[in-house]
């Protein structure tokens, strides 16, 4: 009786994922579980997304894809054939042999992991979990969390993991933006509670993703995922403090990274910025903090690096005041043009955006900030930022936009953006990404680690004391 239950529900959830009869559902369709339900049904899965947003649902069942890194005609083909069908309807995650769960992983007020999304969503997973399903955990979390929080609501239902039904954690790493490197072409690692379930979550994936790339167990899958955040996280630290150190020795810190970069082993490029964004550099650490800190372990590679990369907003507010000293004029009273509000280059994604703290930093100091975008058009009020005179829209980048600036502080690197414009119309530019390096026109261009960079055409030494009286 028991060899049957341990033998059935694998041997059938395997031969289904072979034939690729298996129905493949996701839990949460943003940024992580739409371009995977696209891959789940390019697979050839017949793939049913489950949210809790309506207009979500709705724009997917029309085709229309509210992600950048999905085009909708790829969406609207998968779609028409039937292959992908969105439902706010959580019951029909029984109709699911496999389900893989993408939901938000946010931090609360106090930096704590905010688990309630997850909790939701393996909640409405147990409602309907039945023999022989197939549990993936992609969310970034804490190790322990699949085995520790999502396990013990699951079994509540009587069945058991690695026996009734299967569950893994596979953490996400897309790349938002990244041509090369995409959901499909990006190793997948997957950790199980048990064997049988890597086994199985193995199968499937390998259908899915060009490499599948097996761990021992769930925490480590876990930790895996936060440590190549905090590696990231604590390198853009690093970076940024050697572009503070560039500025204090008179040194052009791309001049130093790049020739760093030569080195042909042993060293990672980074480059130095604004400051973190974005859903995942910027939290993802702090859950492995967290952890850590419940084992009486304080992490301080993680608390030194986000201290300076938090920092990185004010330096760059720094620098501007020192720009705009540098032409005579204060940051009060200044229209100031903020270029890309993204988090970083070509995506539209505004969460944990520097540029939102930048415009609140620089309005408290009474700057009239206006920004332009291709990506981000409007900034709406979130309920967070405190940036007053939201919404807040795109301004175009027109000749009259960037002559009318004191100064143009490019925060997001964008690569439409034609910089030869900027720095032919724009008499001053803060570029805290090395976007204006190579480039010469008439503005004065300051660079992150302050020197500067272009000294700009039309620049007009101020008369001293000296002139002004010997010609009065
Ligand atoms: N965005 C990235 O670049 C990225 C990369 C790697 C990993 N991740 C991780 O993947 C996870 C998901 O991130 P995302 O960027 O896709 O988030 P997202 O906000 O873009 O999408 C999450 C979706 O889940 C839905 N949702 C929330 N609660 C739900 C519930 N109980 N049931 C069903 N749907 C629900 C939301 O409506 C939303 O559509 C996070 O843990 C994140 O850290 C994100």
């Amino acid at each position: 009786m028991s060899t049957d239950r341990e033998v059935l529900p694998v041997g059938e959830l395997l031969a289904l994922i072979d034939n690729r009869t298996s129905v493949a559902g996701v839990v949460g369709l943003g940024y992580v579980g739409l371009p995977l339900a696209v891959e789940s049904a390019r697979s050839g899965y017949r793939t049913l997304g489950y949210d809790v947003l309506p207009q979500v649902v709705d724009g997917i069942n029309r085709g229309t894809s509210h992600i950048l890194d999905v085009p909708s005609p790829l969406l609207a083909k998968y779609v028409e054939a039937g292959l992908i069908t969105a439902t706010p309807d959580a019951s029909r995650l029984r109709e699911c042999d496999t389900i893989s769960i993408c939901v938000p992983t946010p931090l609360s007020k106090t930096k704590d992991p905010d688990l309630s999304f997850v909790m939701q969503a393996t909640r409405t997973v147990a409602e309907s979990l039945r023999p022989g399903q197939l549990i993936i955990l992609e969310s970034t979390t804490f190790p322990g969390t699949t085995r520790d929080v999502v396990l013990p609501v699951l079994e509540e239902t009587g069945l058991k993991a690695g026996q009734d039904f299967f569950l893994c954690f596979s953490p996400e790493r897309v790349d938002p933006g990244n041509a090369v490197w995409t959901t499909r072409n990006t190793p997948k690692v997957i950790g199980g509670i048990t064997p049988t379930c890597i086994e199985v979550a193995g199968a499937f994936y390998s259908r899915i993703f060009d490499t599948v790339v097996p761990v021992e167990s769930a925490e480590a899958a876990e930790l895996v995922k936060v440590y190549e955040n905090t590696f990231r996280m604590i390198n853009i630290a690093l970076v940024n403090e050697l572009a503070q150190v560039c500025e204090r020795l008179g040194v052009d810190v791309w001049d130093v990274i790049e020739a760093a970069a030569t080195k042909p082993f042993g060293f990672m490029k980074f480059t130095p910025g604004p400051g973190l964004g974005g859903h995942c550099i910027p939290l993802d650490p702090h859950y492995l903090a967290w952890k850590m800190k419940t084992l009486q372990y304080r992490t301080r590679m993680i608390e030194v690096a986000s201290e300076i990369n938090a920092d990185m907003p004010q330096y760059v507010v720094r620098k501007a005041a020192d720009a705009l000293n540098h032409e005579g004029k204060s940051l009060s009273g200044s229209r100031i043009l903020i270029l890309g509000v993204a988090y970083k280059k070509d995506i539209d994604d505004l969460r944990e955006s520097p540029a939102l703290d930048i415009i609140r930093l620089l309005q408290e100091k009474g700057a009239d900030v206006a920004f332009h975008d291709p990506f981000c058009t409007v900034i709406r009020d979130d309920g967070h930022t405190t940036i007053r005179g939201l919404p807040m829209h795109s301004l175009p980048l027109t000749r009259a936009v960037l002559a009318s600036a004191d100064l143009v502080v490019v925060v997001t690197d964008h690569t439409t953006v034609d910089y030869q414009f900027v720095a032919d119309q724009a008499p001053l530019v803060l570029d805290t990404r090395g976007a204006l390096r190579s480039i010469t026109g008439q503005a004065c261009v300051i660079g992150l680690s302050g020197a500067v960079e272009h000294p700009g055409e039309r620049q007009q030494p101020r008369r001293t004391w000296a002139e002004v009286t010997a010609t009065t």
